[in-house]
Protein backbone atom coordinates (compact mmCIF):
# COMPACT_ATOMS: atom_id res chain seq x y z
CA UNK A 1 0.00 0.00 0.00
CA UNK A 2 0.87 3.36 -1.06
CA UNK A 3 0.15 6.80 0.06
CA UNK A 4 -1.71 9.07 -3.03
CA UNK A 5 0.58 11.82 -3.65
CA UNK A 6 -0.80 14.54 -5.22
CA UNK A 7 0.83 17.67 -6.61
CA UNK A 8 0.04 21.16 -7.22
CA UNK A 9 2.04 22.98 -9.59
CA UNK A 10 1.95 26.53 -8.57
CA UNK A 11 4.00 25.78 -5.48
CA UNK A 12 5.10 22.87 -6.38
CA UNK A 13 3.58 21.00 -3.05
CA UNK A 14 3.41 17.40 -2.94
CA UNK A 15 -0.33 16.44 -0.46
CA UNK A 16 -0.47 13.15 0.85
CA UNK A 17 -3.39 10.75 0.89
CA UNK A 18 -3.00 7.92 3.32
CA UNK A 19 -5.63 5.53 3.88
CA UNK A 20 -6.72 2.34 5.22
CA UNK A 21 -7.66 0.06 2.86
CA UNK A 22 -10.50 -2.04 5.36
CA UNK A 23 -12.60 0.84 6.86
CA UNK A 24 -11.51 3.64 4.24
CA UNK A 25 -10.63 6.41 7.26
CA UNK A 26 -8.11 8.48 5.63
CA UNK A 27 -5.70 10.81 6.60
CA UNK A 28 -3.90 13.69 4.54
CA UNK A 29 -0.62 15.77 4.76
CA UNK A 30 -0.03 19.42 3.86
CA UNK A 31 -3.02 19.96 1.94
CA UNK A 32 -3.00 23.18 -0.23
CA UNK A 33 -5.86 25.80 -0.31
CA UNK A 34 -6.58 25.86 -3.99
CA UNK A 35 -6.47 21.99 -4.68
CA UNK A 36 -9.71 21.70 -2.18
CA UNK A 37 -11.81 20.52 -4.83
CA UNK A 38 -9.84 18.29 -6.14
CA UNK A 39 -8.74 16.46 -3.08
CA UNK A 40 -12.68 16.08 -1.56
CA UNK A 41 -12.87 14.46 -5.43
CA UNK A 42 -10.18 12.35 -4.29
CA UNK A 43 -11.73 11.18 -1.46
CA UNK A 44 -15.12 11.07 -3.18
CA UNK A 45 -13.54 8.96 -5.83
CA UNK A 46 -11.74 6.40 -3.50
CA UNK A 47 -14.59 6.44 -1.07
CA UNK A 48 -12.57 7.43 2.21
CA UNK A 49 -13.80 9.35 5.00
CA UNK A 50 -11.74 12.08 6.29
CA UNK A 51 -10.12 11.62 9.99
CA UNK A 52 -7.00 14.08 10.13
CA UNK A 53 -5.72 17.07 7.75
CA UNK A 54 -2.26 17.30 9.03
CA UNK A 55 0.59 19.70 8.98
CA UNK A 56 4.14 19.40 9.08
CA UNK A 57 4.96 23.11 9.53
CA UNK A 58 3.04 26.63 9.60
CA UNK A 59 4.03 27.12 5.13
CA UNK A 60 5.49 30.29 3.68
CA UNK A 61 4.75 29.24 0.15
CA UNK A 62 0.67 28.15 0.10
CA UNK A 63 -2.34 28.47 2.19
CA UNK A 64 -3.79 24.90 4.03
CA UNK A 65 -6.69 24.10 2.98
CA UNK A 66 -7.32 21.89 6.33
CA UNK A 67 -9.37 24.44 8.26
CA UNK A 68 -12.18 24.05 5.30
CA UNK A 69 -11.17 20.11 4.90
CA UNK A 70 -12.52 20.01 8.50
CA UNK A 71 -15.50 22.15 7.69
CA UNK A 72 -16.40 20.19 4.38
CA UNK A 73 -15.20 16.78 4.85
CA UNK A 74 -15.41 16.14 8.83
CA UNK A 75 -11.47 16.14 9.84
CA UNK A 76 -9.83 17.19 12.76
CA UNK A 77 -6.87 19.25 12.37
CA UNK A 78 -3.50 18.57 13.69
CA UNK A 79 -0.39 20.18 13.43
CA UNK A 80 3.39 20.15 15.10
CA UNK A 81 2.81 22.31 18.79
CA UNK A 82 5.64 24.36 18.61
CA UNK A 83 4.25 25.89 14.64
CA UNK A 84 1.57 28.22 16.80
CA UNK A 85 -1.06 27.22 14.67
CA UNK A 86 -3.23 27.89 17.18
CA UNK A 87 -6.54 26.51 15.35
CA UNK A 88 -5.19 23.04 15.53
CA UNK A 89 -7.74 20.73 17.60
CA UNK A 90 -4.62 18.05 17.82
CA UNK A 91 -1.13 20.02 18.99
CA UNK A 92 1.20 17.38 18.25
CA UNK A 93 4.35 16.31 19.96
CA UNK A 94 7.77 14.11 19.50
CA UNK A 95 6.67 10.51 19.22
CA UNK A 96 2.50 11.14 19.10
CA UNK A 97 0.37 9.07 17.23
CA UNK A 98 -2.44 10.24 14.97
CA UNK A 99 -5.15 6.53 14.04
CA UNK A 100 -6.98 6.63 11.26
CA UNK A 101 -9.33 3.19 11.17
CA UNK A 102 -6.18 0.54 11.75
CA UNK A 103 -3.53 3.03 10.62
CA UNK A 104 -1.00 5.22 12.21
CA UNK A 105 1.21 8.11 11.87
CA UNK A 106 3.83 9.11 13.64
CA UNK A 107 5.21 12.44 14.42
CA UNK A 108 9.01 13.21 14.77
CA UNK A 109 10.22 16.27 16.12
CA UNK A 110 12.61 17.65 12.96
CA UNK A 111 13.19 20.93 13.69
CA UNK A 112 15.20 23.27 11.50
CA UNK A 113 13.04 24.49 8.59
CA UNK A 114 11.40 25.73 11.37
CA UNK A 115 11.56 25.18 14.78
CA UNK A 116 8.32 23.32 14.88
CA UNK A 117 8.73 21.44 12.19
CA UNK A 118 7.95 17.48 11.83
CA UNK A 119 8.12 14.55 9.57
CA UNK A 120 5.43 11.78 10.08
CA UNK A 121 6.12 7.70 10.05
CA UNK A 122 3.76 5.37 8.70
CA UNK A 123 4.40 1.66 8.28
CA UNK A 124 2.04 -0.43 6.21
CA UNK A 125 2.47 -3.42 4.73
CA UNK A 126 6.05 -4.06 6.37
CA UNK A 127 7.43 -1.17 4.13
CA UNK A 128 7.88 1.95 6.10
CA UNK A 129 7.11 5.32 4.86
CA UNK A 130 8.31 8.83 6.10
CA UNK A 131 6.97 12.09 4.83
CA UNK A 132 9.32 14.68 5.36
CA UNK A 133 7.82 18.27 4.94
CA UNK A 134 10.41 20.62 4.14
CA UNK A 135 13.23 19.07 6.21
CA UNK A 136 14.63 16.42 3.84
CA UNK A 137 13.94 17.43 0.17
CA UNK A 138 15.30 15.02 -2.51
CA UNK A 139 19.30 15.79 -2.83
CA UNK A 140 18.34 18.59 -0.43
CA UNK A 141 16.48 20.33 2.38
CA UNK A 142 14.26 23.13 3.40
CA UNK A 143 15.91 26.60 3.92
CA UNK A 144 16.71 27.62 7.15
CA UNK A 145 17.24 31.62 6.78
CA UNK A 146 13.76 32.90 7.90
CA UNK A 147 11.07 31.62 10.45
CA UNK A 148 12.56 30.13 13.42
CA UNK A 149 14.71 28.50 10.84
CA UNK A 150 18.15 27.18 12.10
CA UNK A 151 20.84 25.06 10.51
CA UNK A 152 22.20 23.63 13.22
CA UNK A 153 19.13 22.04 13.68
CA UNK A 154 18.52 20.82 10.18
CA UNK A 155 22.31 19.46 10.36
CA UNK A 156 20.72 17.58 13.61
CA UNK A 157 17.48 16.54 12.04
CA UNK A 158 18.78 15.14 9.14
CA UNK A 159 21.98 13.50 10.51
CA UNK A 160 20.39 12.04 13.81
CA UNK A 161 16.83 12.02 13.42
CA UNK A 162 15.82 11.08 9.91
CA UNK A 163 19.16 9.24 8.55
CA UNK A 164 18.70 6.87 12.22
CA UNK A 165 15.41 5.20 9.58
CA UNK A 166 16.00 2.13 8.09
CA UNK A 167 17.88 2.50 4.57
CA UNK A 168 14.62 1.14 2.58
CA UNK A 169 12.38 3.75 4.18
CA UNK A 170 10.52 5.62 1.77
CA UNK A 171 10.72 9.45 1.55
CA UNK A 172 8.14 10.99 0.74
CA UNK A 173 9.01 15.15 0.44
CA UNK A 174 6.70 18.05 0.67
CA UNK A 175 8.22 19.60 -2.68
CA UNK A 176 9.90 18.79 -5.76
CA UNK A 177 10.94 21.28 -8.63
CA UNK A 178 12.44 18.60 -11.11
CA UNK A 179 9.42 16.44 -11.17
CA UNK A 180 10.98 13.29 -8.74
CA UNK A 181 8.30 12.18 -6.76
CA UNK A 182 10.17 9.89 -3.82
CA UNK A 183 13.27 8.87 -2.84
CA UNK A 184 14.43 6.93 -0.07
CA UNK A 185 16.71 7.16 3.58
CA UNK A 186 19.54 4.76 1.80
CA UNK A 187 19.50 7.22 -0.98
CA UNK A 188 19.47 10.31 0.61
CA UNK A 189 22.24 9.46 3.42
CA UNK A 190 24.78 8.39 0.64
CA UNK A 191 24.36 11.48 -1.93
CA UNK A 192 21.96 14.19 -0.85
CA UNK A 193 24.23 16.89 -1.74
CA UNK A 194 23.47 19.67 0.63
CA UNK A 195 24.25 17.50 3.85
CA UNK A 196 26.11 13.71 2.72
CA UNK A 197 29.59 13.30 3.90
CA UNK A 198 29.19 17.05 5.05
CA UNK A 199 30.63 18.09 9.04
CA UNK A 200 28.12 20.19 10.81
CA UNK A 201 30.45 23.48 9.88
CA UNK A 202 30.70 22.89 6.42
CA UNK A 203 26.49 22.25 6.48
CA UNK A 204 26.28 25.55 8.27
CA UNK A 205 28.44 27.15 6.26
CA UNK A 206 26.45 26.21 2.84
CA UNK A 207 22.91 27.15 4.16
CA UNK A 208 24.07 30.34 4.67
CA UNK A 209 25.38 31.29 1.65
CA UNK A 210 22.32 30.35 0.06
CA UNK A 211 20.82 33.88 -0.63
CA UNK A 212 17.70 32.67 -1.70
CA UNK A 213 14.65 35.28 -2.26
CA UNK A 214 12.19 35.71 0.25
CA UNK A 215 8.75 33.10 -0.79
CA UNK A 216 6.58 35.34 -2.63
CA UNK A 217 3.41 34.41 -0.53
CA UNK A 218 5.20 34.57 3.15
CA UNK A 219 3.28 37.51 4.32
CA UNK A 220 -0.24 36.33 3.15
CA UNK A 221 0.70 32.72 3.74
CA UNK A 222 2.12 32.39 7.08
CA UNK A 223 -0.65 34.18 8.85
CA UNK A 224 -3.24 32.32 7.13
CA UNK A 225 -1.67 29.00 8.29
CA UNK A 226 -1.34 30.05 11.81
CA UNK A 227 -5.10 30.03 11.38
CA UNK A 228 -5.41 26.39 9.71
CA UNK A 229 -6.15 28.73 6.33
CA UNK A 230 -9.55 30.12 7.42
FE1 LIG B 1 8.05 25.43 4.27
Amino acid sequence: MRPIQLFDPDSSTYTYVLFDVDTRDALIIDPVDEQLDRDLAVLKEYGLRLVWAVETHAHADHITSAGKLAEHAGARTAAPAACGITTASRQLHDGDELVFGGQKIRALATPGHTAGSMCFTWEADGQRHVFTGDTLLINGCGRTDFQSGSPEAMYHSLTEVLFKLPDDTIVWPGHDYQGRTHSTIGHEKRHNARVAGKTLDEFVALMNSLNLPKPKRIDEAVPANLTSGL
